[in-house]
């Protein structure tokens, strides 16, 4: 997001990307690692590694766009090298009570491809993750986005089985369907994006059964107090 050639807000598109060398992946690991412990160094609780959403850890993940043949691309294991790697410089770095991660099986947001063992991939990422004792898994459920995105009936379940720690969830939750997501077991956590851009108050507002604020878009990605701070609170 920058300024096109009129001066108007908009999303310009970047450098070409070009795939890292062997020896750079791991180079890319400690920066990792040693923004964790910057993010420690400046007062943060812990960091979530973004592993979702078509960013770099996903692009790493996915089977259809990882064509690498090295060590990092073709197996399941060569594929979540990367992200494992990263999980365990930041778990060193900080602990793993400090460190979550994100992820969005089955999304389809940036461009990201289906691939033919998509559930065992992420199954097996739950299950190593699950090794490393971090503090949560963050999924980023992007069926709500769009309509040709779908996680698979009894994923969830499965996922749960193999990673044993807390689970969050997010992705078009308010109270009703974040509350019955918790209640079926499906996830610990609810997390809320735009309605709490609209909403400081969100909290109250949901403990009360206030009406809430709607959010307009079309500040989201802009600068100044408008769509930022401007919302007002329930009196
Ligand atoms: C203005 C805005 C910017 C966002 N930017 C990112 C982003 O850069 N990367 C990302 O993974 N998700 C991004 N998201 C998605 C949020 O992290 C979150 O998953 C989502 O808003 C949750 O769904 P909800 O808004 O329906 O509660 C963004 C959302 C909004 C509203």
């Amino acid at each position: 997001m920058a300024f096109d050639e009129n001066g108007r807000p908009a999303f310009l598109l970047q450098g070409k990307p070009r795939a890292l060398r062997t020896e750079e992946v791991s180079q890319i690991v400690g920066v990792f690692a040693q923004a964790a412990r910057n993010a420690r160094e400046g007062g943060f609780d812990g960091v979530e590694i973004h592993g979702a959403n078509g960013y770099l850890h996903d692009q790493f993940i996915n089977g259809a766009l990882n064509t690498r043949d090295d060590r990092y691309g073709g197996s399941i294991a060569n594929r979540l090298r990367f992200t494992l790697e990263t999980a365990d410089a930041i778990v060193d770095a900080i602990g793993g009570e400090r460190t979550g991660i994100r992820l969005s099986p089955f999304g389809r947001y940036n461009e990201m491809p289906a691939f033919d063992d998509e559930a065992e991939t992420y199954l097996t990422l739950a299950s190593e993750l699950s090794k490393r004792g971090i503090a949560y898994v963050h999924i980023s459920d992007q069926t709500r986005w769009a309509d040709d995105v779908s996680i698979p009936k009894n994923f969830l379940q499965a996922f749960r089985s193999a990673f044993r720690g807390p689970l969050i969830l997010a992705g078009g939750y308010l109270r009703d369907n974040g509350q019955a997501a918790i209640d079926s077991g499906e996830a610990d956590l609810i997390a809320i994006g735009k309605p709490f851009i609209a909403n400081p108050d969100l909290v109250e507002r949901l403990r009360n059964n206030w009406p809430l604020n709607s959010w307009d878009e079309r500040t989201f990605y802009t600068a100044g107090a408008k769509g930022y701070t401007d919302y007002g609170v329930c009196a």
